[in-house]
């Protein structure tokens, strides 16, 4: 998969930018503040119509403005596919090759994209909500039953909050409808475990390998930490029925893959608190091949790798570790402030987007 044209309106510091003749390798060049990682995030919201940088859809329109586009073009050998995404007071409207459509979800991952930026070391410095939102937005892109899942876990656990904060008002209410949610929960919950645990298995296959390019002697790996792990249901519902008073007493519902987190394991320590910050922004590089390889090897897709302010806080080796072994038949979209990080041989081959002081 390829994008081949891009053209914003209103996006960001855009007024209006149009982009074409893309190849494989296409690097972003320009100063502090030009827009670049504006392109990056414009080619992310025309896959996930959501940004990386803010839950705020509304980010992205460009300050003053009524709408903000993006049209974006595809081609996978075999076709082409025109993208469309508005932004309005109204909303978010979306086209496929000039058909409406009705529901977003039928707009997203066309394409899929891998996403490689600063922000995004908060994944391994934050908090373990910020690192299930993670894995949610990469399991969305490859399974689409996940998201219905997930969804209809939170309303069920939002129901369960609801009652046990009626029930620590009121110690006298019944608890039998507690007993069918938690039924449910632990249908739903193992699923998506399940699926959890199986997708941090796929990653782990790579991750070592990978991490072992820039620090041969260092092991990397990703432990999932869920209350549910290798429980069936029957399990689930005795554990849930052994923290209810637990839960009673806080009026919250505490067990759960709500609560689930992964470590990113460094020589066995967590990275979050033992690695240097250079490390960490390797380990999330490694985690983001790995992801592409699970992406490419087991679901066959092609995903596009969008690498953020890749240079900064790395090493020349490391930096060119990265570029050597960048895969020859993925589209790649590289931004940096400074050419001279980018190796001539690559250069040859590259579309190079020189934004310099551009007046937009
Ligand atoms: N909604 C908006 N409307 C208008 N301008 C905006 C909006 N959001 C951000 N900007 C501006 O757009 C510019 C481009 O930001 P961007 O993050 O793309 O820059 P960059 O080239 O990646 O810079 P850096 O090298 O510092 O990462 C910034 O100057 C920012 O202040
Ligand atoms: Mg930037």
């Amino acid at each position: 998969m390829n994008v081949t044209k891009l053209e914003l309106t209103n996006f960001r510091n855009y007024k209006k930018l149009k982009l074409d003749d893309f190849k494989k390798i296409n690097i972003i060049i320009g100063p502090n503040g030009v827009g670049k990682t504006s392109i990056i995030e414009s080619i992310y919201v025309c896959s996930l119509a959501r940004s990386f940088k803010s839950n705020d859809d509304y980010v992205i329109l460009k300050n003053g403005e009524s709408f903000s586009k993006i049209k974006l073009e595809l081609n996978n050998n075999l076709k082409n596919i025109k993208l469309e995404y508005t932004l309005t007071e109204a909303g978010k409207k979306t086209k496929i090759n000039s058909t409406l459509k009705k529901r977003i979800s039928d707009f997203i991952s066309q394409y899929k994209v891998i996403l490689f930026s600063p922000d995004e070391l908060r994944i391994i410095k934050e908090s373990p909500n910020t690192r299930r939102n993670y894995l949610n937005i990469s399991l969305s892109q490859i399974n689409k039953s996940y998201i219905k899942l997930l969804n209809n876990y939170n309303v069920l656990i939002r129901n369960k909050n609801d009652y046990l904060k009626k029930m620590y008002i009121n110690s006298n209410m019944d608890s039998t409808y507690l007993d069918i949610l938690d039924k449910k929960i632990a249908e739903f919950g193992s699923e998506i475990c399940k699926i959890r645990s199986e997708y941090i298995d796929k990653l782990n296959k790579y991750i070592k390998k990978i991490f072992k390019r820039f620090k041969k002697d260092d092991e990397v790996s990703i432990r999932y930490d869920s209350q549910f792990s290798l429980k069936n249901e029957e399990e689930i519902i005795k554990l849930l029925k052994k923290t209810r008073n637990n839960e009673l007493s806080l009026g919250l519902s505490k067990t759960g893959i709500h609560r689930d987190d992964i470590v990113f394991l460094h020589n066995g320590n967590n990275s979050k608190e033992f690695s240097s910050e250079g490390i960490q922004k390797l380990i999330l590089l490694s985690l983001k091949m790995a992801e592409l390889e699970v992406l490419i090897n087991d679901y066959y897709e092609e995903p596009i790798l969008l690498l953020d302010d890749l240079f900064s806080e790395l090493d020349i080796v490391n930096q060119n570790s990265i570029l050597n072994n960048l895969n020859k038949n993925i589209q790649v979209f590289i931004t940096t402030t400074d050419i001279n990080n980018v190796k001539k041989s690559m250069l040859r081959n590259a579309k190079v987007i020189d934004l310099g002081e551009r007046v937009v």
